[in-house]
């Protein structure tokens, strides 16, 4: 039988295995997928191992994911832009790298009615997690992309990179008298139990806001949006179901449903 992994540390947490299982019986695809601890300076050796024994291919979670691209001896074009690799294909005693989170993000955007084309978007964060769905946002040709951090100079580095695109870069303050039309948290800032300093103004009742974490309770992110009664107020549960779509589809060349399975999740979840 086919063989994948996922690998992080920590790794105990991960519903990746839940999820593709799920796909692997909707689309009658024989194989297993497993999560796999790594040691943190044994996720070279590992990768090469499962790769040299037969796998197939592997997803990557924190904290391996730049050292995940340094592996590839092959990237696809959004992998070299966000600087990261989540998705990785063993084909032919080669190391394939893609990054399937931006594409998991926008399909999930998608299915909930929120538009992005011509739309002013504004990104909130500037590390791994918001560098990673960079590419994806602009593909969908947003009238502009904002991304507004913390530290200025770490936003000012992602918008270097996209010198033709309707991207900029803002601090919290700068945002005091903005308006937007999509907020996506990509922060940590919830993860580690701290509220964002973002003027309250932004969030009224035509704004659709997103976070990319989730939990089995409100993000505080999505707290003060429910609060300020926004239009629509999404957790990232989809984004996961629909990163890990896309990596699936990559390894099989079918396309699972990802509703069904964010369903069956978020019903464990409560
Ligand atoms: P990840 O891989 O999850 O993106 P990261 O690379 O450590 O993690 O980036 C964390 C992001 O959350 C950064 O944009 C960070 O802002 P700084 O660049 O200023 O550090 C942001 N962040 C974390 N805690 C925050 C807080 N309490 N308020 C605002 N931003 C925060």
């Amino acid at each position: 039988m086919d063989q994948y992994r996922v690998y992080g540390n920590p790794i105990k947490q991960s519903r990746s295995p839940f999820i593709h299982q799920r796909f692997a019986e909707q689309t009658n695809q024989q194989l297993n997928y497993q999560s796999e601890l790594v040691a943190l300076d044994k996720f070279v050796d590992t990768v090469q191992a499962f790769a040299e024994s037969g796998g197939k291919g592997a997803n990557v979670t924190a904290p391996f994911k730049e050292q995940a691209m340094a592996l590839c001896d092959q990237l696809s074009e959004r992998a070299q832009l966000a600087g990261s690799v989540n998705t990785l294909s063993f084909v032919k005693g080669k190391i394939l790298g893609d990054t399937t989170d931006g594409d998991g993000l926008v399909n999930d955007l998608i299915a909930n009615n929120v538009k992005l084309a011509q739309q002013n978007v504004l990104l909130l964060g500037a590390g791994g997690a918001a560098k990673g769905v960079v590419p994806s946002l602009l593909e969908q040709d947003p009238k502009q992309l904002v991304i507004a951090n913390r530290t200025l100079a770490n936003a000012q580095t992602i918008v270097a990179q996209y010198p033709d695109k309707p991207l900029s870069a803002c601090s919290f303050e700068q945002l005091s008298d903005a308006k937007f039309d999509v907020i996506i948290n990509a922060t940590s800032a919830g993860l580690n139990g701290k509220s964002l300093a973002i003027p309250e103004q932004l969030l009224d009742k035509h704004v659709s806001c997103y976070d990319m974490s989730y939990g089995p309770s409100l993000t505080p992110f999505l707290q003060l949006a429910h609060d300020r009664q926004v239009k629509k107020a999404i957790d990232g549960l989809g984004m996961l179901v629909g990163q890990a779509a896309v990596s699936f589809e990559i390894w099989r060349q079918v396309k699972p449903q990802p509703e069904q399975v964010l369903c069956q999740l978020r019903k464990e979840m409560q």
